[in-house]
């Protein structure tokens, strides 16, 4: 009898494929103690997407979410995600940080780590199963599944056997596009059963509609271990439901011994708590068979969409989906993982938005084809990589070999806003929203980002509606459209507006907001609302040298001033968009004569960002 084993992902995979991330830490503490009851083989609870929206959106500590629900699951192991080197951030940290980062989420509640690597680079994996081998906890040697010239069974079979040389506990097979066909499914596990002797774990998105179907194949080929998510936040996106594969392998040899009876309370509570996150909902929650064609994973799918929506760009989807193929296989076929996925999806969205390939290439993109990422599946594409970074130097070691230890440079950085070594460790995740997490919570003024009831949205379309209009003023008439806002409770509130067909940014900020009570017996409209409507002072583009930004982002740096020369191609600004940095180029040749933006600002397409006067 070979039981099967579950690992229950509601709790960071599943809310992270439906809803953007943002369940709550109280949202999750109340369930707890009935997940604990159910014997799960573990449960996932934290990774770098929570971490990141615990920071950036809900304003809560992702340490002490991560004790409180060690606390609250005493008898459960605790699963994380871990990006390899790259730990929770988007860059390689050094090797002392990686082990300090697995030791502090040991200790602070993590059992379970599954580690992979986006390229699937085992250079970037040693040193991170390593440091969970010191700790004594549980290795999962992940391999990204993806599916492209390169990758075949003998690829995969090479990785895990290098996996378990290197001190995987187990081999994580982990089919984040849902991608993994069910007699792919069957016929690797089957293989890697042959080649290696340790359990097979499978975690396969539904975003295709077939992983129950492959995870079956899985379980009857050899696997141990099935990824899955309770029915309130499955399928879709994110994952076959686990009553449903509870129930399917009910009373066969794979039995998982589980008490369907028993989880039903948990997905009773889940439904409801879904209901409160309902802004969050991706446009994309059923089955979407074109990712069978695209690649393109489940939660890249919802930040794209709720990313181009805000941009008012979601028509727009449709041709970033069929060009992120074409820039995958410019990179030499990586799989499309955190961080791959988004340097993959950013410069997609900037062809798609600036209407020329590559005519405007992020750093990401620059510092993958110069090997900082570790080595491509496949050779990448020789133009592309001459048009983004010349003959830059291609470096072929391990991208952590390069680094020099820095723990003891983040703690004298920190050093004024960290209280302890996890707050280091969140600082050196994320050094900008760290930084100012950090210094929110140190001033008792962290404020979680405002969820809309049902309510605020009727009574916001009431008082902004009808969203298309004319404005006469002065005797001349404008044509408005409201494309897009940013959300209830932002004290300024971004309003995306066309006038007369060309796209503005109105910062609405709020004086004084008219209460919506959340509940049934609502106390409405207490106050009256005061607006002062501020329009970016920055002119629109009127001369071939005015320089602009494909997409709305913020400045993360300014690299020349007035009076500089700059030559066509100089990178003259940084801007930071979908959470990745590119650098904005001068067209032209000649004198800056004019900065409108500084580090920080917001800004749009159709703004001067700066100014070159031509030589
Ligand atoms: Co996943």
């Amino acid at each position: 009898m070979s039981k099967i084993h579950v690992t229950e992902l509601v709790l960071r995979d599943g809310h992270q494929s439906l809803i953007a991330t943002r369940m709550r830490t109280e949202d999750m503490l109340p369930i707890c103690a009935k997940l604990d009851d159910i014997g799960f083989w573990s449960i996932e609870a934290w990774g770098g997407a929570t971490f990141d929206a615990c920071v950036r959106f809900l304003k809560e500590d992702p340490w002490e979410r991560l004790t409180k629900l060690r606390k609250a699951l005493p008898n459960s192991q605790i699963n994380m995600l871990l990006r390899g080197q790259n730990l929770l951030g988007y860059r390689h940290y050094s090797d002392d940080v990686v082990h300090a980062f697995v030791q502090k989420s040991a200790d602070n509640g993590v059992d379970v780590f599954r580690v992979f690597d986006a390229l699937n680079d085992v250079r970037n994996l040693r040193e991170a199963i390593k440091a969970v081998k010191k700790v004594k906890k549980h290795a999962i040697g992940t391999l990204s599944y993806t599916t492209s010239p390169v990758h075949d069974i003998n690829y995969f079979v090479a990785m895990a056997k290098q996996l378990e040389e290197i001190g995987a506990d187990s081999i994580g097979i982990k089919d984040m596009a849902s991608l993994l066909t069910p007699t792919a499914a069957g016929d690797l596990v089957e293989a890697l059963k042959s080649a290696v002797s340790l359990p097979i774990h499978v975690h396969s998105h539904a975003t295709s509609g077939f992983a129950s179907i492959a995870l079956m194949k899985a379980v009857e080929n050899g696997a141990s271990i099935i990824d899955t998510c309770n029915s309130s936040f499955a399928e879709g996106a994110s994952h076959p439901s686990t009553e449903s594969m509870v129930a399917a392998l009910q009373g066969t040899q794979y039995d998982t011994g589980i008490d369907l009876a028993k989880l039903q309370e948990i997905t009773a509570y889940f439904r409801e708590v879904r209901k409160k996150y309902w802004q969050y909902e991706s446009e994309f929650t059923g089955v979407d068979t074109r990712v069978l064609v695209n690649q393109v994973p489940g939660g890249m799918i919802s930040n794209l969409s709720n990313q181009l929506k805000e941009q008012g760009a979601l028509d727009k989807m449709d041709a970033v989906l069929a060009e992120i193929p074409r820039v995958r296989e410019d990179l030499g076929f990586p799989p499309l993982v955190t961080p791959t996925s988004q340097i993959v999806g950013t410069q997609a969205v900037l062809n798609v938005m600036t209407g020329a390939r590559y005519k405007s290439v992020t750093n990401e993109v620059k510092n993958y084809l110069l090997g900082q990422y570790g080595k491509s599946p496949a050779p990448v594409n020789a133009k592309v990589k001459q048009l983004a970074v010349g003959d830059g130097e291609v470096i072929t070691c391990r991208p952590a070999d390069l680094l020099e230890p820095e723990m003891t440079k983040l703690q004298v950085e920190s050093e004024r806003i960290a209280k302890s070594e996890e707050d280091v460790l969140t600082y050196a995740m994320f050094p900008d929203i760290g930084q100012t997490f950090l210094q929110e919570r140190n001033a008792g003024s962290l404020k979680p980002e405002a969820l809309q009831s049902k309510e605020t949205i009727h009574t916001a379309a009431a008082r902004f509606a009808p969203n298309e209009f004319n404005v006469t003023l002065h005797g001349e008439t404008f044509h408005i459209k409201l494309t897009g806002s940013g959300y209830v409770g932002e004290e300024k509130r971004p309003f995306y507006v066309s006038v007369d067909g060309i796209a503005e940014e109105v910062i609405v900020e709020t004086l004084d907001e008219i209460e919506v009570g959340s509940g049934s017996n609502g106390e409405k409209s207490s106050g009256k609302k005061k607006t002062s409507l501020t329009s970016s002072a920055r002119p629109r583009p009127h001369h071939a040298g005015c320089v602009t930004t494909a997409m709305p982002g913020s400045i993360v740096a300014v690299k020349v001033k007035v009076g500089d020369k700059v030559k066509a191609g100089d990178g003259v600004l940084v801007i930071e968009a979908m959470k990745m940095e590119n650098e904005i180029q001068t067209s032209t040749t000649g004198t800056v004569v004019a900065v409108h933006v500084a580090k920080g600002d917001n800004v749009t397409p159709d703004e001067s960002l700066l100014e070159v006067q031509p030589e």
